[in-house]
């Protein structure tokens, strides 16, 4: 019988490809180095059976009508709003993603744009870069320090709380919100349970840790920037859309918060106008997740997971466990 065919939408690490290949899976990966149009995407996915891709894949309901043969949608990424996954169970297809192995690379990218605000580091970088240095100064680049400060981490799952975790080895209080109350979590960190609005203005930081859904979208808006402290930053690993940038750019510029680190942005790859022009701004490109470590893990995962669906498993990772209930 021939063997399964597993479109990938962008060249990936190795070892998930390896894997496939191995299992003597026909396996295509889209060559160029560059988001896949949609043409090429619909091309790439008709021939398969099975279909890994990215954060940059819209697998909307169009698409998934047009290619209700997958057996699998197996995201390489966390997140995965960029699936309709209604769309999905309703057809009878699997979606996966890419949790837990990814965590500590992004409570770690959380912790670097900790610092890069607190200690200018993006500013001090740029001013070598543009050779202004012009010796010791006691007034230059001073910051803040960390120990004894708050964060307030809004939205405590798996990296939330390995945000907290480093944080508190910094001396830092934690706030944080949940949907539920953690109070083996609280005992353990002497961490506090509070509302958005208490956290948004106690924090001297403020970092998201949320998926994007529809009760998530703009949950910091320009009323949720107006309660924060003046002197507070804002830092956005999770996804783009879950600040107004439009008016956090406002807010920045009008004083009313310090600064913000952001790796997610709500139009990706554009940012805000003027977002890049603030000093007080540090800016990465969606790299949160960006180690070697994690990115291997997640290529292995995500191949498992289409392994064990192409072989009539439930696979671990199962986003819409739903699909199980139909067969
Ligand atoms: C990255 O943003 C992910 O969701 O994995």
């Amino acid at each position: 019988m021939a063997k399964s065919k597993i479109f990938i939408t962008r060249q990936i690490p190795k070892a998930g490809i390896d894997f496939l290949k191995k299992k003597r899976y026909q396996v295509r990966v889209y060559p160029k180095d560059r988001i896949i149009s949609k043409r090429e995407l619909y091309a790439g996915a008709k021939w398969a059976d099975a279909l890994l891709c990215l954060l940059t894949d819209k697998i909307d309901s169009t698409f998934i009508k047009k290619n209700k043969h997958l057996k699998i949608i197996a995201n390489f990424a966390v997140g995965f709003d960029n699936i309709d996954l209604k769309s999905a169970t309703e057809h009878g297809i699997a979606v996966t993603n890419t949790p837990e192995v990814l965590t500590e690379a992004v409570a770690e990218h959380s912790i670097a744009l900790l610092f890069s605000l607190a200690r200018r580091v993006h500013e001090g970088d740029m001013f070598m870069h543009k050779g202004k240095y012009k010796g010791w100064e006691p007034m230059l680049f001073l910051g803040t320090q960390l120990r004894e400060k708050t964060i307030g981490i809004i939205g405590l799952g798996r990296i939330g709380k390995e945000v907290a975790h480093r944080c508190v080895g910094l001396g830092m209080k934690v706030l944080y919100t949940k949907r539920n109350r953690d109070k083996g979590f609280e005992k353990r960190y002497h961490a506090q349970f509070v509302s958005q609005p208490q956290l948004l203005r106690k924090s001297d930081f403020v970092s998201l840790h949320v998926p994007l859904t529809k009760g998530t979208y703009h949950l910091i808006d320009k009323k949720e920037l107006k309660m924060m402290k003046k002197t507070a930053y804002i830092i956005n690993t999770s996804r783009g859309p879950v600040i107004n940038e439009k008016e956090l750019v406002r807010a920045i510029k009008n004083k009313e918060i310090a600064g913000a680190a952001l790796d997610v942005f709500e139009y990706e790859p554009k940012v805000a106008p003027g977002l890049d022009k603030l000093d007080n701004v540090v800016l990465t490109p969606h790299m949160a997740s960006a180690t070697i470590e994690a990115r291997s893990a997640m290529s292995e995962m995500a191949a498992k997971n289409i392994d064990d669906v192409l072989s009539g498993k439930r696979p671990l990772q199962i986003v819409n466990p739903d699909v199980y209930k139909k067969k």
